[in-house]
């Protein structure tokens, strides 16, 4: 009933419209002025915001709002060491590690997720490659540690260069498969690439996520007999090189100390976006990872015990009835009499999942968790083929607050639209005040374009989660051409927010066709980079009070 709906968000909820897309919103205004009997409701709408938001933008520079500062961290080939690392292509989910207890002294981990060839091999868009062009691009993906500093007189991070703990993960690191049974007839991978975003554990390591792998080794589909056939990569990888895309596609665990890394297949396989953790009361770690793909699904995984995920029971979300379906095959007559084993309901978790009845769902990207709350916060990227161009931001509660409860309620934060002046929204980060930073990631292809017109660029919001500007989205900064900004992460104090850079440039047709020149200028090839935000408007949106993370990291122990 609307007269118990007690806060202007459980009435825009009740209503199913978002806080962001009222904010700006006529028609919406006057519904809800039209509707609430709450004498606060109009100086609710007329809340300032917290700063000066950016318009949109399609300038190829990183734009900022006032009183916000940007400086560049790391760029796609610098070297690492002399011994020939450098930092991969595409950065994308950024997690940090404090190796002091200030947390200006630490271990910085970033995924590359993929590459453009022209940039990394030379190779023409759309020519057949080499097999040393590949052998390049195999070492521009995958992931970077490096150990970085903030100077105490200047405030500003640096690389420490040669230091031991920087090193490469790439498509040619061999790493072990931690799964009940053999894959393909190995425990052994070689390569990880494709890690979009991740997620930290309590005990100090990172879970980069493997999304679109099968653009590197192809794509394997099985019939009803469960014959099994390769559909081509993207990259044309599996020309050169005999590796099973079932070696892909997993949560890969990684030390940040020592580089060491595994694969769960616990978590599942599919194009995970993400892979974030909540702890349970009794210790054990819940995960929850969404695969990005039009139509598929959201899953949470349930670890056996604390301190591990290497076992546990893996779940799917039918979000329309609020439950958590098993997929294990013992629970499941229908998976039983599909997949030989639960080793091949793990690798074909895209097919097992809709089979008992998991909802198909509009690309579900990144996923934090309110620290304060509880609530799980799933970006919902686009379903274009079903007419959802602009995505939302879905909230989901579990039961009683209880990571381990099978059921949950579910409903839009924010949607969104030409209203709320956002797009296809990707990445989420929390700050140490409890709000919500978000990136969007409207496609290279569609920017600038069509209904995608009125956003321009890509964008980080900056969205307040408490107060009279709660779910609104205020633009920070604005994206150079054809990129995207990922992985936001704030340093230990909340004062530094790392963001990455992603693809500027990654639709030019050729090298003298340069889309973009970021950052560079003139005439020089795009880099994707990171960067670190700070700033006096930055300073007064995380000042107070920090509040309590879901998790405390360790500090780190140096080797
Ligand atoms: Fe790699 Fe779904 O973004
Ligand atoms: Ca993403
Ligand atoms: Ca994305």
């Amino acid at each position: 009933m609307i007269h118990d709906l007690k806060t202007r968000r459980e009435f825009l909820e009740f209503m199913g419209l978002s806080a962001a897309a009222v904010g700006l919103s006529g028609t919406a205004a006057s519904l809800l002025s039209s509707c609430a009997s709450n004498p606060t409701a109009p100086a609710v709408l007329a809340a300032p915001p917290p700063f000066e938001p950016l318009a949109a933008s399609s300038a190829d520079t990183l734009g900022l709002a006032n009183g916000f500062n940007a400086k560049i961290l790391l760029r796609w080939d610098d070297a690492l060491n002399n011994k020939g690392d450098f930092w991969g292509a595409n950065n994308d989910y950024l997690a940090f590690f404090r190796l002091n207890e200030e947390g200006t002294d630490g271990i910085l981990w970033s995924n590359h997720e993929s590459y453009v060839p022209m940039f990394v091999s030379g190779r023409k868009r759309g020519s057949v490659a080499t097999r040393s062009q590949i052998l390049k691009e195999q070492l521009s993906v995958g992931g970077s540690l490096v150990r970085i500093k903030k100077d105490p007189a200047t405030g500003e991070w640096a690389l420490v260069k040669n230091d031991p703990h920087n090193r490469r993960l790439t498509g040619q690191t061999k790493i072990p498969i931690i799964s009940e049974r053999p894959i393909m007839g190995s425990k052994v991978a070689v390569g990880t690439f494709g890690n979009c975003a991740g997620g930290i554990t309590p005990w100090g390591t990172v879970l980069t996520a493997e999304e679109n792998t099968d653009d590197f080794y192809g794509t394997a589909v099985y019939d009803e007999k469960g014959k099994r056939t390769i559909e081509e990569s993207v990259f044309g990888w599996e020309k050169f090189f005999n590796y099973p895309p079932e070696h892909y596609g997993w949560i890969v665990e990684v030390n940040p100390l020592t580089g060491a890394a595994k694969k769960l297949t616990s978590i599942g396989r599919y194009a995970h976006e993400c892979a974030t953790i909540r702890v349970a009361k009794d210790g054990r770690c819940v995960v929850y990872s969404g695969d990005d793909g039009n139509d598929r699904c959201l899953y949470k995984f349930i670890a056996d015990k604390p301190g591990s995920l290497e076992t546990g029971k893996l779940y799917a979300a039918d979000v329309a009835n609020g439950k958590w379906i098993s997929l294990s095959i013992k629970d499941q007559p229908k998976l039983k009499a599909a997949f030989k084993d639960q080793t091949e309901v793990l690798i074909r978790c895209r097919e097992a999942a809709p089979m008992v009845g998991a909802s198909a769902l509009a690309r579900p990207e990144d996923i934090e968790i309110d620290p304060q709350t509880g609530s799980v916060y799933i970006t919902l990227t686009n379903n274009q083929p079903k007419g959802n161009m602009f995505g939302e931001i879905l909230k989901l509660e579990e039961k009683n607050n209880d990571p381990l409860s099978l059921e949950f309620t579910s409903s839009t934060f924010a949607a969104g639209g030409p209203d709320s002046q956002f797009a296809c929204p990707d990445n989420l980060a929390f700050d140490r005040r409890g709000n919500l930073w978000m990136t969007t990631d409207v496609s290279g292809k569609d920017m600038n374009r069509g209904q995608y017109l009125p956003f321009k660029n890509n964008s980080l919001f900056y969205i307040p989660l408490h107060g009279p500007n709660a779910g609104k989205a205020f633009r920070v900064a604005t994206a150079p051409n054809d990129a995207e900004l990922t992985g936001p992460v704030f340093s230990h104090d909340g004062r530094n927010l790392f963001l990455a850079v992603q693809h500027p440039g990654e639709t030019s047709k050729a090298l003298d066709q340069l889309t973009s020149h970021w950052p560079d200028g003139g005439q020089s090839v795009p880099r994707s980079s990171v960067v670190v935000i700070s700033g006096p408007t930055l300073d007064k949106l995380v000042e107070g009070e920090a509040i309590k993370p879901l998790f405390e990291m360790p500090v780190l122990k140096r080797s």
